[in-house]
């Protein structure tokens, strides 16, 4: 699907996103294996986490519910069913990475897979850990989905994570919660910590260390009723909206701004960005606000060693801003970038110089000169969902009406982005 998008004379108004993505993933894993009825509100519309829910069905769960509220029949530990079918993730990588945590300690064979994108997303740093743990995975070249997974007893390990992945943490924390005993994970650089958090919430023990997080395996996880925050990395789209756009002044409600995510906020307003906070809360463990955001002159930046892993989502549409600044964006230390729905490097690179803006792709990073003006272009999202709400901001200060083809890859986490896009620009 092509979709246009007109430059905006100014981005305003008061907005509403849809629950975090990260905490919706994991709040229905772990109400799945929860003793008792879990009830969440907000959760994702995005489709990854509705491929975490039909992966959950299959495992003999009830999950009922429609929009943002779902109610999930937790039957603890023990309670998960043989898949009757080949478990579907969809596009999703938090889906397989973390879900096969749980899969490898079942007392059942389980195979998952997922689209095209998925199926070339490297999976060895899961099946590393898991097989230490006493898993059998098998994977297509030794290292891509399908994985077929034959569960077995685990035993806890500690583990040094090669890569800073709250995805591969997830995975070893959730596969620790069915082994006797401790299991620990040792991060390089700090990310994201909402399994901590959630694993708290549903009564798990849980203790962070110089890096180090442990669980305790076996732990009484009870079914809670929680509250998803708005997804942070969905609202940094609109953030640079309104810094993008002169004129704008934009208020985005009941964000999560948990610490290990907040970076981007931190970030944005060292380079000079107009940004409050007003009504912050904690939710769940989780911290809630609002935010106002108003069009800004920002110096530039640079990213790299614990920042770029901070601030790995955000990374595309930050090197859009980069181009409007007045020193650029430099990025480093970021092949995960490579690594994502798609080799994000690549395609932030050849979708700036579609618009005219001169990018230079290093191997692990990316370098964006600032004072750049953003020419009407043909975008492609190559099918990922970051890149075409990215270029889709990128659009709003052209100098004519752009497209983006394949546009609807945003639905993966977003599907109400282009209404949303559509409601506040002038
Ligand atoms: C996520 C972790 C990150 C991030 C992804 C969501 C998570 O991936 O890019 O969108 O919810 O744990 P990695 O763990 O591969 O860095």
């Amino acid at each position: 699907m092509q979709r246009k998008i007109v430059p905006a004379a100014s981005v305003s108004g008061e907005i509403g996103l849809p629950g975090d993505k990260s905490i919706s993933h994991r709040y229905a894993m772990l109400a799945a294996i929860a003793q008792g009825k879990t009830r969440i509100r907000n959760y994702s519309t995005g489709a990854d986490c509705h491929s975490t829910l039909g992966c959950v069905r299959a495992l003999g769960i009830r999950v009922e519910g429609s929009g943002t509220e779902f109610a999930i029949e937790g039957k603890g530990l023990e309670g998960l069913r043989a898949p009757a079918a080949d478990l579907d993730a969809g596009n999703s990588g938090s889906t397989i990475r973390m879900l096969s945590g749980i899969l490898a300690a079942q007392p059942f064979r389980s195979r998952i897979f997922g689209d095209e994108s998925l199926s070339r997303r490297p999976m060895r740093r899961i099946m590393q850990p898991l097989g230490q743990m006493g898993a059998r995975i098998r994977a297509r070249q030794d290292q891509y989905p399908p994985l077929e997974i034959e569960g077995s007893p685990l035993r806890p390990i500690d583990y040094a994570l090669p890569v800073a992945s709250a995805q591969v943490k997830t995975c070893v924390l959730f596969a620790g919660l069915f082994a006797e005993g401790a299991t620990s994970v040792l991060e390089p650089a700090r990310s994201r910590d909402h399994t901590e958090l959630a694993l708290r919430e549903f009564g798990a023990e849980v203790a962070v260390n110089a890096g180090r997080i442990t669980v305790v395996g076996r732990p009484k996880l009870t079914g809670r009723d929680l509250a998803v925050p708005s997804d942070l990395s969905s609202a940094a789209f609109f953030l640079v909206a309104a810094l993008l756009v002169p004129g704008s002044k934009l208020t985005i409600r009941g964000v999560g701004l948990n610490p290990t995510r907040s970076a981007l906020l931190d970030f944005l307003i060292g380079m000079g960005a107009n940004i409050r906070i007003l009504d912050l809360e904690s939710r769940n463990g989780e911290l809630v606000g609002d935010i106002v955001v108003e069009h800004s002159t920002l110096r530039g930046g640079a990213i790299a060693g614990g920042l770029t892993a901070a601030l790995i989502d955000e990374i595309p549409v930050l090197a859009v801003l980069g181009a409007a600044t007045e020193r650029g964006l430099t990025v480093k230390d970021a092949s995960e970038l490579r690594l994502k729905e798609t080799d994000r490097i690549r395609t932030v690179v050849d979708n700036l110089r579609r618009m005219g803006v001169d990018a230079e792709e290093l191997p692990d990073g990316m370098a964006v000169p600032g004072r750049q003006q953003f020419r009407a272009a043909q975008f492609d999202s190559f099918g990922d969902h970051r890149i075409a709400m990215a270029f889709a901001v990128a659009a709003l200060r052209g100098d004519g009406p752009s497209a983006i083809d394949g546009a609807e890859a945003a639905s993966v986490s977003f599907p109400e982005f282009w209404e949303t896009l559509d409601a506040i620009s002038r």
